[in-house]
């Protein structure tokens, strides 16, 4: 029986951009990774769009998760340095949730754990979600990513892995996601340079 001691707690923000397809194969891919845990906190925008794109109801994702909070729970774990965490990723990362990190803007528990993530020097993955970029997105990302530990993961697809479903993609993006916390996808396939 695995400790949460003995795991590496990943906090997952989810927020109300295009990509929830995205936070679910994250939770699944990180549920399966031995020796991790999740820690959900979804934005009510997510809800919003979680419904539109998966169909899926919060208490379904939340399901995939180890543990969840509610984005008003500004007294949770993850809202303090001492709390243990590999890091946390965001996906999808609405540009109003950028603009809040960006500025230090912690109003709620996702905002304030990113807040905590970057002061702790720990990971921060942002999947970050919109066209066409003005240049206000475009500078939070910049700055942003001058942040040691702060990676900016826009939802980029890629076609030399011959994915040939919109799923295989999605579990590609995921899988990169999550490669800064060391979690190996098992089907994901990495690049050994050009064949023969
Ligand atoms: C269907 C739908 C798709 C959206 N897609 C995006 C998007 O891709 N990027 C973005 O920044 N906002 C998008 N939004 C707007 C955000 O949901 C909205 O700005 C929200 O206030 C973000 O709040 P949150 O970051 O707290 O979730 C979308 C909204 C809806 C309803």
């Amino acid at each position: 029986m695995s400790d949460e001691r003995d795991e590496q707690r990943i906090v997952v923000g989810a927020t109300g951009a295009s990509g929830l397809p995205l936070l679910v194969q994250c939770l699944r891919i990180i549920r399966e990774a031995d020796g991790f845990r999740s820690c959900l906190i979804m934005s009510h925008g997510a809800r919003t769009t979680l419904a539109w794109e998966t169909g899926l109801g919060v208490d379904e994702v939340r399901a995939l998760a180890d543990e969840w909070y509610e984005p008003e729970e500004i007294g949770a774990g993850p809202a303090s340095g001492s709390y243990r965490t590999a890091g946390m990723i965001v996906v999808p990362c609405s540009m109003k949730t950028l603009a809040g990190i960006h500025s230090g803007y912690a109003e709620t528990l996702l905002l304030r754990a990113a807040d905590v993530t970057i002061k702790e020097q720990r990971p921060l993955v942002l999947c970050a979600r919109e066209s066409p970029l003005s240049p206000i997105h475009l500078r939070n990302m910049q700055e942003l990513s001058m942040i040691p530990g702060v990676r900016i993961c826009p939802p980029m697809l890629t076609f030399y892995g011959n994915a040939s479903t919109i799923e295989d993609m999605t579990y590609d993006v995921a899988a990169r996601l999550l490669m800064p916390f060391g979690i190996e996808a098992p089907r994901y396939h990495r690049w050994n340079g050009l064949g023969e």
